[in-house]
This record gives structure tokens, sequence and C-alpha cells, in this order.
């Protein structure tokens, strides 16, 4: 099971991951906030979505979620680094589905499009997920390893 979480925001994420980050703790998780730590309208999302990568590719957190505005914006710039598997998901079944298929490891929510209830039962879904142990979901992975290694080139 999951158990240290990172967890980040810009200003547009930063009152839900306030919200949040006591949840997650009383949930049991290891809850390791990479910021934003204070409320800054003038901060930018992919210092924080950079900040969730590094401690995903450094073995820091086992799984991380960012809040900004749309999710969008964060999901893009994790992306970035490669051994992130970051995608924006306001639906219980992308949040599970999405680590069971493909192994993401960054969960990108939009605070301005769902409400906190609704986070927690995404980042339930994402945090208690697996990934499948078939064949054609390791073939995959592969194939999308293949295209960020050439992308590195
Ligand atoms: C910040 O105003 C907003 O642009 C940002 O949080 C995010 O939505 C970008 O995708």
């Amino acid at each position: 099971m999951t158990k240290r979480v990172g967890i980040a925001s810009d200003h547009g994420g930063y009152p839900l991951k306030v919200e949040l980050v006591p949840w997650l703790q009383a949930e049991g998780y290891d809850v390791v906030d990479l910021g934003a730590h204070e409320l800054d309208p003038l901060d930018d999302y992919p210092d924080f979505a950079d900040a969730a990568a590094q401690a995903i590719v450094s073995g820091q957190v086992e799984r991380a979620i960012v809040f900004c505005g749309s999710g969008a914006g964060a999901s893009i710039a994790a992306n970035k680094v490669p051994g992130v598997r970051a995608a924006v998901c306001h639906d219980t079944y992308s949040a599970h589905q999405a680590v069971e298929h493909d192994d993401m490891n960054v969960i990108c929510i939009g605070a301005r499009v769902i409400g906190a209830e609704v986070a927690r039962e995404l980042i339930t879904a994402f945090l208690t997920a697996q990934l499948l142990d078939g064949e054609k979901y390791h073939r995959r992975l592969k194939k999308v390893a293949a295209i960020e290694q050439r992308s590195l080139k």
C-alpha cells in the first residue's frame, strides 16, 4: 500500500491542499508537503509540479498529488520530468484506472473544477490502486518509456 505521499500546489490549488493535508494524515499516510507553504497569488505552478516530480524520481515519495487551478498546467509540467507519469483526473474511474493500466504516479487535480469531497474520492481511488500485472500493461509501459528515452537523446 502506498504510504509516502507528496502533495503540492500553486495558489490556484492552495486552499484545497490546506484542507486535505490533515485528512490524508488522518487516513494514515505520511504526507510530504512540497509547497506552496503560503498563499501567494503570484507563484507559478511549474515550481510545485517540479517539486512533486523530483520527490517521485528521487524516491522520497511513492506517489504525489498536485493541485493547480485546472490540473492541466501541473500535469504538463510534471510530465516533463523523466519517470513521471502524471494525468489530470476529475473522475474516480480515471483516478484508479490510470494507476492500474498506466502506472500513473502523479495525480493532478483542478481546485477550480472540483470540490473537496470529490477530491477526497479521487485521491482515495488513486492511492489505493495498484498497477495490474498483465503482459499488455507492461508492454505498453515499455513503449511509453521508449518514447521518453528517445526524446532524451
Ligand atoms: C493560476 O492562476 C492558474 O493558471 C494555474 O493554477 C493553473 O490552472 C494552470 O494550469
